[in-house]
């Protein structure tokens, strides 16, 4: 259950429809399982087994499999860290809404008014400068930030007992919220036309390399796979858990609730659409300004009035919030568990200095630059950084551990699932997910060096991009050479 919160997040709101949205509608239904299956799901299998087999967080699993493969444990669950600091941003966004959405729901009136919520937007995320100076200091999303992280804190300080009993609040209500909601969407006036954007096939797309990388660019992130949190997590299960039908499940649910939000979100494009006579096509469909604009828009369209449009926003804006505070606390669970294991460290104090760490790297992303710097780091960490842990965790369970380990980790995963891996398994992860990330990697590189950026100054780009992604890096190496409480032998 935590597994599944953790990979139903944001992303399967604001990333997946509008990436299959841009990426040939019902087309990228293609590339997108053909990623879950050789790619998202062999790699689940992988954290699962390596955690259950070592019982022990990402960099102590990877240290068994070898002394000099920890850091690509600590890289893995650092790479996370740092997408945290954003990832609660939005979270912190999202209190904002829920906040002003709760005193309309008594009022009458929504916080964005008629036709402003682009430009509401605009003042809760403080967006002025153009990243290269700090250009104020937006004091409310430090308001939410402070009650993310708090709760983040308070969901895993205790361990994971409580955090077996937060996602079940934090799992099955934002699923309802969603039913809701896509109710809601289905039966408004141009419901079907929005649905005919989100599902009509365009094949051509399927020719396309980008379209090829967005899918398993997002399935690596919804699935939270590479970032070593489900290896920890599988080290909390009962000892002989089934390691395959766990990633089934998991990927199934995860990939359910980002079809279902299609609909909730199309539908209710396709209305706005209707309403605004504006072709689906213009309305801001990808990334924040569908949660944050064009959704709001649609609501405050809706029939009922105030109170129950009102109603409808915190609804959904809730459901953001459930959504991504399981996925928020699986990073840190995740880098606890690892120092933990490292350092023997007590618990709840690991816990507490990451979350104080982590507030105040989210202040970065709270000044009138913030999401310059944000959309910098997203870049290179999540799109670039995960993709490239991935590779590394592919390339080294399947070639670089030798025949014999991976053998035993086969059958350590066999042991005790019901349903084996075999054939499929071993050439998705020797073959077909290494040649698809390379080549991934090696496009987008190309572009980079043929092209820049186009519309990113260089400064953000570099000091929020390029400098956490190599800190991660050189810190991995670090703490790989610090001395633990066990210093574990190779095998
Ligand atoms: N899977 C989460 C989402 O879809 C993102 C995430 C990835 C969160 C990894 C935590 C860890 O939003």
């Amino acid at each position: 259950m935590a597994a599944v919160g953790s990979a139903i997040g944001l992303g399967n709101v604001w990333r997946f429809p509008g990436t299959a949205f841009n990426n040939g509608g019902g087309a990228f239904f293609i590339p997108y399982f053909v990623a879950l299956l050789t790619a998202g799901i062999p790699l689940m299998i992988v954290e699962y087994g390596l955690g259950s087999r070592f019982q022990g967080s990402a960099p102590k699993a990877y240290s068994k499999l070898g002394k000099k493969f920890e850091w690509i444990g600590w890289w893995a669950v650092l790479v996370g860290l740092f997408i945290s600091f954003y990832y609660c941003i939005i979270l912190a966004w999202s209190w904002e809404y829920v906040y002003y959405c709760a005193k309309g729901i008594f009022t009458g009136e929504l916080p964005w008014g008629r036709g402003e919520a682009g430009q509401y937007f605009k003042e809760i995320a403080m967006i002025e400068g153009d990243g290269t100076s700090f250009a104020g200091f937006n004091g409310k999303a430090v308001a939410g930030l402070l009650a993310t992280w708090l709760v983040v804190y308070l969901s895993i300080a205790k361990g994971v007992l409580r955090v077996g009993k937060i996602v079940m609040i934090t799992v099955p209500l934002p699923l309802i919220l969603l039913v809701m909601l896509a109710l809601r969407g289905l039966t408004l006036d141009g419901a079907m036309d929005g649905l005919a954007y989100y599902l009509t096939p365009d094949w051509s797309a399927l020719g396309d390399a980008n379209t090829w990388a967005a899918a398993y660019g997002q399935v690596f992130f919804s699935l939270s796979v590479g970032w070593g949190i489900l290896i920890a997590y599988a080290s909390y299960m009962p000892k002989g858990s089934d390691v395959v039908n766990n990633s089934y499940l998991t990927s199934f649910a995860n990939c359910g609730f980002s079809f279902l939000a299609g609909f909730a979100v199309f539908s209710t494009l396709g209305y706005l659409g209707v309403g605004l006579n504006t072709p689906i096509a213009d309305l801001q469909t990808s990334s924040f300004g569908l949660a944050f604009t064009s959704y709001p828009t649609a609501v405050e369209n809706f029939p009922g009035g105030g109170h129950v449009q009102a109603f409808i926003g915190f609804g959904f804006f809730v459901m953001l919030l459930t959504l991504g505070v399981d996925s928020a606390f699986s990073i840190v669970e995740a880098v606890a568990t690892a120092m933990h294991d490292k350092f023997g460290a007590d618990r709840g104090k690991i816990t507490i200095g990451l979350c104080v760490v982590g507030f105040l790297m989210g202040l970065i992303y709270c000044t009138g630059s913030g999401l310059v710097w944000l959309d910098s780091t997203d870049k290179f960490l999540t799109d670039y950084g995960l993709t490239l842990v991935a590779l590394v965790q592919c390339l080294l369970v399947g070639w670089i551990i030798g025949d014999k380990k991976f053998k035993d980790l086969q059958d350590n995963i066999n042991g005790r699932s019901e349903f084996k891996v075999g054939r499929f398994w071993m050439i998705s992860l020797k073959f077909v997910t290494p040649a698809v990330l390379i080549w991934t990697f090696y496009s987008v590189v190309t572009d980079i060096l043929a092209n820049g950026y186009e519309g990113y100054s260089k400064f953000p780009l570099i000091v929020f991009g390029v400098l956490p992604a190599l800190l991660v890096l050189v810190l991995s190496f670090v703490l790989m050479n610090m001395k633990g409480v066990d210093d574990v032998d190779a095998d």
